[in-house]
């Protein structure tokens, strides 16, 4: 896991950790924090028509963990560095953090990262602190982590989050000299003897805001890739005898520190993401009868003793009750699932919400508005949207219902439709308690049943039913005697003339 290198020349603040912060991102030093999060690159080798960032890992955009890490960090101040499809990140932030402290800083041309984070200098001109700098495309590094590179860098200007890779590939190299590090050499600048350095730059730091700045204002782009780099900030802290500080992460630490570049990567990153909200959801008392086999969304939540067949999706903000048993092959979106329910196989439900006790499919589809009240039984083939089931009620078989209003204890015969729509506009279908649909039905909306009332099999309503009445709309039934006898005899007296001929 996380250890700590013994670079840091300062290391007097090391026994100080994060938790000595209070929500107002004061430390117990009384030291402010800010974040300023990188995100203006395209990101290129992604090879997509949407920038980099707003890919989504475990249902949400890339960026949108690096924001919930500054906000738990206490951050007073988020500064986002925007440049490609900058509108389009922004809006995507606001909607998912309307309440938070989100300043946008605009990037236009992308001169490198020192010159990304000085485009957030005048969002924070009058700040004073710990400057927290991280990227909009590590989605997987855990916030604990961020706290344990403050923990480390202490006292000393700048720390560093590295990791100890098997294959360093391409990115910066810790160097230190004297067992501090004293710089950071990009790949394309180093020599051999540098790129063989396994421990390199995650591209998260801690800076102190004063120096953070000053240095920045003063680095050339005097460089292979002719760019303005973030990590000269080191070899600056270094020499001025500022104090310099990693915290190098290895195994499976050090790959969630890892960042995503292309399509692969991205693959990764959501791998890894499964895995810990599996993870998490196993130890709170959740059965996932094969974890491998279950696709979750952060954020969704589950109690304890629901079990959880292979091939569910938990999607977007759900939550599911205890003791619920949700059978292979549901995809569950946006909904909330009451406790002990039973969603049997191959159910699709989506911004619905289902109380305790329901049994809903096989095969069920329920669409957004539905909502379920305790005990409700939804069978096979039976779509709902926008349409509620007081308790006890059934659809048991085969039906559409939408836009209407189902009383406790009715019953919904097989087949039957609410004809919600004429092409035009929508109206409700009102059904009352205790009333009984026969198979059949087409209940052609506005129209309402009152309750108690009973509806022949094979009715076309389309006037309200009074309450305890009956209702049949069907052609009445005539029974001729012995005709289909009669028919076929002449049917096999016309076959023995045809052969005869
Ligand atoms: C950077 C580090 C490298 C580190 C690697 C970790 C520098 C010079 N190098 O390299 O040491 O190992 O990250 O992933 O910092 N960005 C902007 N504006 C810019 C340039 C970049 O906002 O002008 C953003 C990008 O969108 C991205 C992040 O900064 O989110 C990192 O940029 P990237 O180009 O990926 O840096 P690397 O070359 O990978
Ligand atoms: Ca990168």
């Amino acid at each position: 896991m996380a250890r700590p290198e013994e670079t840091g020349s300062e290391r007097a603040g090391a026994e100080r950790t994060g938790a000595d912060r209070d929500a107002s991102g004061q430390s117990g030093a009384g030291r402010s924090r800010a974040v300023v999060i990188m995100a203006a690159g395209l990101g290129t080798r992604m090879r997509s028509a949407t920038i980099k960032v707003l890919h989504p890992v475990a249902g949400r955009p890339m960026i949108h963990y690096p924001v919930q890490s500054a906000l738990e960090l206490g951050a007073e101040r988020v500064v986002v560095v925007l440049g490609h499809q900058r509108d389009r990140v922004e809006a995507a932030l606001r909607a998912a953090f309307p309440e938070a402290p989100i300043e946008v800083a605009v990037q236009a041309e992308q001169l490198g990262t020192a010159h990304a984070v000085l485009c957030a200098r005048p969002a924070l001109a009058d700040f004073d602190g710990d400057v927290f700098i991280l990227s909009g495309d590590v989605p997987t590094l855990p916030t604990a982590t961020i706290q344990a590179l403050d923990t480390v860098t202490g006292e000393a200007a700048v720390g560093v989050l590295g990791m100890r890779l098997d294959d360093p590939g391409t990115y910066g190299r810790l160097v230190s000299e004297g067992g501090r590090l004293a710089r950071i050499t990009e790949f394309r600048d180093a020599d051999d003897r540098v790129r063989a350095i396994r421990e390199v730059n995650a591209g998260v730091y801690r800076a102190d805001a004063r120096f953070l700045f000053e240095t920045l204002g003063h680095l050339d782009s005097d460089n292979a890739q002719g760019e303005y780099y973030l990590t000269d900030i080191v070899a600056a802290a270094a020499e001025q005898g500022r104090g310099t500080a990693a915290l190098i992460l290895d195994g499976e630490a050090a790959a969630d520190a890892e960042g995503v570049n292309d399509r692969l990567d991205l693959a990764a990153a959501e791998r890894r993401m499964q895995t810990r909200l599996r993870t998490h959801l196993m130890q709170t008392g959740v059965t996932l009868l094969d974890p491998a086999r279950t696709t979750l969304h952060a954020g969704v939540e589950v109690g304890p003793d629901t079990v959880i067949e292979p091939d569910v999706a938990l999607l977007g903000h759900t939550v599911v009750g205890p003791g619920c048993h949700i059978e292979q092959g549901c995809r569950i979106a946006d909904s909330h699932i009451g406790h002990g329910a039973h969603i049997k196989g191959q159910s699709h439900i989506e911004a619905a919400r289902i109380g305790d006790g329901c049994q809903v499919g096989p095969f069920a589809r329920l669409r957004t508005g539905t909502v379920l009240h305790e005990k409700v039984k939804v069978g096979n083939f039976v779509e709902t949207k926008k349409t509620v089931l007081e308790a006890g009620a059934k659809a048991s078989h085969l039906s559409y219902l939408g836009d209407a209003h189902v009383g406790a204890g009715a019953n919904i015969g097989a087949g039957t439709i609410t004809c919600n729509y004429d092409g035009v506009n929508k109206f409700r279908t009102t059904i009352g308690a205790g009333a009984f649909i026969g198979s059949d039905t087409q209940l052609v909306a506005p129209v309402s049943v009152g309750d108690g009332a009973f509806v022949g099999a094979g009715s076309t309503i389309t006037q309200d039913v009074p309450p305890d009445a009956l209702a049949l709309s069907r052609g009445r039934q005539a029974n001729v005697d012995g005709w289909a006898k009669r028919r076929r005899a002449r049917l096999a007296e016309e076959a023995a003339d045809r052969r005869k001929d």
